[in-house]
């Protein structure tokens, strides 16, 4: 079932549009790639879903139903969940503290996050500021979910993490989607990466969606890929 859908959504900064006639859509339970250079418009992109940057033209769909009239805090009621570049963490509260300050959430539903995510149960007491990168993308990661989100909007969660925890949030979101049935859209320059636990995705090339399909299409077309990333190596990392 289609959850969000975006309907020729033009989005932008003082008038000047950036990101031009999205037509993008994620279905209930399925992780979709939003890749791109940099500055091609993907956190944009995700800004302009969650209320945080207004449509210039177009709009946001949530269950078929308009989102344009709807402010960013109700967007989160209706099932979005924002995991910005930047974390948006409070560095001097504890972990417990932001994770209850996640809107909406019940002391259940942290704990359901704390299930997905043991590593912060004995971190519970530390100031967020003190974790490591990995621990602090797990509790940005953690707070969304107690949240009990149907779409979860995850933007460069891999920037200046090691491998080895970019792969356990990979499996985080594999299983919160392939097994629990949350929509997600992920933000990745890691291209392959992101392709490893995607269905499907879409390129931007500055502003327009340069190619989309499923994992095995874009694959079969990494040559017009990795022409979009302008010479940047999709082979490895
Ligand atoms: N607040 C802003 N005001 C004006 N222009 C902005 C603003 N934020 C972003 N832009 C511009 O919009 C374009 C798209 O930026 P955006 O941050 O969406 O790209 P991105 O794909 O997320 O890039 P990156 O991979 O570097 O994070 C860029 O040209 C950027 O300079
Ligand atoms: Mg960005």
């Amino acid at each position: 079932m289609t959850l969000l859908e975006t309907t020729g959504l033009t989005l932008g900064y003082h008038g000047q549009a950036v990101v031009r006639g999205l037509h993008l859509s994620v279905d209930e339970g399925e992780i979709v790639a939003l890749l791109g250079a940099n500055g091609a418009g993907k956190t944009t992109t995700l800004l302009g879903l969650s209320g945080l940057v207004a449509a210039m033209s177009g709009d946001v769909l949530l269950d078929g139903r308009s989102l344009a009239s709807v402010a960013p805090d109700e967007r989160v009621r209706r099932g979005l969940a924002h995991v910005p570049e930047d974390r948006a963490l409070f560095a001097d509260l504890t972990v417990l503290e932001n994770l209850q300050l996640g809107q909406h959430s019940r002391r259940r539903s942290v704990d359901d996050a704390l299930d997905r995510c043991p590593e912060l149960r004995p971190l519970l007491s530390r100031r967020a500021g003190l974790l490591s990168g990995g621990e602090q993308q797990m509790l940005a990661m953690a707070r969304a979910l107690a949240g009990k989100p149907r779409l979860l909007l995850v933007d460069e969660m891999s920037l200046g993490l090691a491998p080895l925890i970019v792969q356990r949030l990979l499996d985080m979101l594999d299983e919160l989607a392939h097994a629990s049935g949350c929509a997600v859209l992920l933000v990745e320059q890691h291209v392959q990466q992101a392709l490893a636990v995607a269905d499907r995705g879409y390129v931007l090339n500055r502003g327009e969606i340069a190619l989309h399909g499923t994992v095995p299409v874009l694959r079969e077309r990494s040559a017009q890929l990795e022409a979009t990333y302008l010479g940047e190596s999709v082979g490895g990392h």
